[in-house]
């Protein structure tokens, strides 16, 4: 498949400066930043000109006469003071559209080095209410996930459920404190079960006695006493079902439901291989693997607390041993938000020295907040944490002002437009997220970004909708797609812009940054309308012109869905709007 341009204008570059004795190196281009005078540049004469003292004009110039011999290249020319620019063949632009309209993967490749990804996000707590916090980390690690497949890589999704450290002994200790036995435990839903933990995390600030209790009943939790184990079961599976629902409404999917509480056994091998190796000590009380980084000194990990129990820590160096030995990952990539910066590099710093991931790639993925117009972390009214069910049933109100009540448009009755309002409103929270990149925080602002236009995921949806409506009155018209014939400005500039999809996910799989993609998808939409504001298809005046440009069409409709569905975005076949 010859659909990458600069990729292939590479490799020719790459033999002429070698034929002209130029240093490899500089033999590359980019998208040229002026559309009106050429397809694709190249600067390395400039480059070149500074290392090996000689005019860069000159050098330019050589090379441009080289490249004029190249069968589909249209003119090349040396403009200021040694840039190289590029026009390639209408004709050759046009083929490779019609190759790419054959093939599946829509001319984009896969990874030179296939391997097998463990992507650890979501992250949510037992009892614990999700929060926007976790919509971030579900959102991204799902984007991420499917782009990780796509480009061909092996990839196995955990949730790492919290449901092992003290909150879990601080809900059992407020609810024995409350009805006198764990008896009751089985009959409570989540909202009660939350209900005990709020009202555990309130006493625990203030009261030491209460803090100790919870303690004793977490080691006695960890130790396999019966009876909490049993009521904790409960209280984790409770907290599954709920969280599972939430995720499932915003299309975030997961492998494996590991919980930290599946590396318990496993943290006592920690500690073993530590002790082995001799790289823990005895500080406090505590168990410590020291960390130093030159003269600036590190907290240390901390393998077991003065209290003898396991930390958070221990948890993630065993998780990480489990992802090794049973899952044979060969990279793993954590996606929390910046507080917990510090926690990977002393536990990547630990795995290190513990040897338990040799020649694995560990990487931590910091997202920035979700703040409110306070630029604050995003709060409800009150006050509150906004809980992730609110936050989406915040954003389909929205949506629901925008769309056809139901019973309004034939075929839409209450069930289809119940589903059509949820696609909408999670693709404009997901867009959201993933169109920043992930560093940045950004502001909540749902009156922005449930509009139907913009930089928005419903416009792209929209965007969708459209092609389809137009290839369904060609179908009914008999218009049929045929091979691609670029005549009008606007006709060849889409043609290179969808020809650069091979490059986008590339990039936005090596980079981990799904904005390259969301930015696209904004672009592309965008070059489509001018596109079809300027080539009419039905109306084309003739019917292999009007085949072409379905081709196109439909091009851009296919590229589209697919850009949307690595964000984790459904692309409704019709969109309403009332
Ligand atoms: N449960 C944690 C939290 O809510 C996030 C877990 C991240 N993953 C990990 N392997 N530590 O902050």
């Amino acid at each position: 498949m010859n659909l990458l341009f600069e990729t292939t204008l590479n490799k020719t570059l790459s033999e002429i400066f070698e034929k002209l004795g130029l240093d490899t190196k500089f033999a590359t281009v980019k998208v040229s930043d002026r559309a009106d005078l050429s397809d694709f540049q190249c600067n390395g004469a400039l480059a070149l000109a500074k290392t090996a003292h000689k005019n860069p004009r000159e050098i330019a110039a050589s090379v441009a006469t080289e490249l004029e011999k190249e069968p589909n290249i249209a003119t090349v020319s040396v403009d200021g003071p040694g840039f190289i620019n590029i026009k390639l063949k209408d004709d050759f632009i046009a083929a490779n559209m019609d190759k790419m309209a054959q093939d599946e993967r829509l001319g984009c490749g896969i990874t030179e080095n296939p391997h097998r990804v463990v992507l650890d996000y979501g992250g949510p707590n037992v009892a614990k209410e999700m929060h926007v916090g976790h919509l971030r980390s579900g959102v991204i690690g799902e984007s991420i996930q499917r782009i990780e497949r796509f480009v061909g890589n092996d990839v196995v999704s955990d949730v790492h459920l919290g449901d092992w450290g003290t909150p879990m002994g601080m809900i059992l200790a407020e609810i024995l404190r409350s009805d006198g036995t764990l008896s009751h435990v089985f009959s409570y839903n989540i909202a009660q079960i939350t209900e005990f933990y709020k009202r555990a995390n309130i006493r625990c600030k203030e009261d030491e006695e209460a803090k100790e209790q919870a303690r004793k009943i977490t080691a006695a939790l960890q130790d396999g006493d019966e009876q909490y184990r049993a009521a904790w079961q409960h209280l984790r599976s409770e907290s599954v079902k709920a969280i599972k629902a939430n995720y499932a409404q915003l299309d975030v999917n997961f492998d494996l439901w590991w919980g930290e509480s599946d590396a318990h056994q496993t943290c006592g091998e920690i500690v073993k291989i530590a002790r082995n190796k001799e790289i823990s000590e005895v500080d406090n009380g505590a168990e410590i693997i020291r960390l130093e980084e030159g003269n600036k000194p590190k907290p240390p990990v901390i393998l077991i607390k003065s209290d003898g129990g396991y930390t958070y820590h221990t948890t993630d160096l065993a998780t990480i041993k489990m992802r090794v030995d049973q899952l044979k990952a060969q990279e793993i990539v954590y996606f929390t938000d910046s507080r917990q910066a510090l926690h990977f590099e002393q536990v990547f710093e630990g795995a290190e020295k513990l040897g338990i991931a040799p020649n694995v790639e560990l990487k931590h993925i910091v997202f920035g907040t979700v703040n409110g117009a306070d630029g604050k972390p995003f709060k409800t009214r009150d006050g509150g944490v906004m809980n992730l069910d609110t936050l989406i049933e915040m954003s389909k109100d929205k949506v629901r002002q925008s769309l056809p009540k139901a019973g309004e448009v034939e075929g839409y009755g209450e069930a289809e437009i119940e589903k059509l309002t949820s696609q909408i409103a999670v693709a404009a929270i997901k867009f959201q997220d993933l169109k920043n990149t992930i560093s940045s925080g950004y502001v909540f602002e749902l009156d922005d970004f449930a509009k139907f236009e913009g930089k928005t995921g419903p416009y792209i949806q929209y965007a969708i909708a459209r092609i389809n409506s137009v290839l369904r009155k060609a179908e009914a018209n008999g218009l049929n797609v045929g091979n691609v014939k670029l005549e009008a400005p606007e006709e060849r500039a889409l043609a290179l812009k969808l020809a650069q999809v091979h490059n986008v996910v590339m990039r936005a799989h090596s980079e981990k940054e799904p904005s390259i993609i969301a930015d696209y998808t904004y672009t592309l939409a965008q070059q489509f309308s001018t596109f079809y504001n300027a080539c009419p298809i039905m109306n084309a005046g003739d019917c292999n012109l009007a085949a072409s440009r379905l081709r196109l069409a439909k091009l851009v409709r296919d590229v589209l869905t697919l850009m949307l569905n690595l964000l984790g975005i459904e692309a409704p076949e019709v969109m309403l709007k009332a």
